[in-house]
């Protein structure tokens, strides 16, 4: 395959992963403050990063190309409060939309139609995941004290949707 296009997927694979850990890491700061349906939450973000990842992967080798899996820096552990959580995975995955339409930019510039055709789920994974903590913001900034305790009942009953062969 065009490895111009294999090695910008590479890169978005392991910033996909590189995510999970973001995640994973925020899932246990949640566990200090003893809210258990953010931590459930936060954990089925994890797997959902993961799966982002193995989406990737299968696609790489389907066509050919080969995965190569990097390192990345250390995730952040420490937070001021759950609202700063969330503003941060917030920023965290428009960052993700910058990078995933970057990519559809330069499979198309590459004429790499079926990673273009590819990338279109991931375009719209990320309307749902920010939407996701656009929402979740704003709940929070609702809710007060009281509140944030229902919520967290709530977020307990989020599972993981592993990834069907669209
Ligand atoms: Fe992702």
């Amino acid at each position: 395959m065009n490895k111009k296009v294999e090695q910008a997927i590479n890169t978005q694979l392991n910033f996909e992963i590189e995510s999970a850990f973001v995640y994973m890491a925020m899932k246990n700061y949640l566990e200090t403050l003893s809210l258990d349906g953010f931590v459930n939450w936060f954990d089925i973000q994890f797997q959902e990063e993961m799966a982002h990842a193995q989406k990737f992967m299968n696609y790489l080798n389907d066509r050919g190309g080969r995965v190569e899996i990097l390192g990345f820096p250390n995730p952040r552990n420490e937070f001021a409060s759950v609202l700063e959580v969330l503003e941060t995975s917030l920023a965290h995955e428009k960052e993700v939309t910058r990078r995933i339409h970057a990519l559809v930019k330069t499979a198309t510039e590459e004429n790499d139609y079926p990673t273009v055709a590819m990338l279109q789920w991931y375009v719209n994974e990320q309307v749902e995941e920010e939407n996701n903590f656009t929402r979740l913001i704003e709940k929070v900034k609702l809710v007060k004290d009281a509140g944030l305790y229902m919520l967290d009942k709530e977020l307990a009953t989020r599972v993981f949707v592993p990834i069907t062969a669209a």
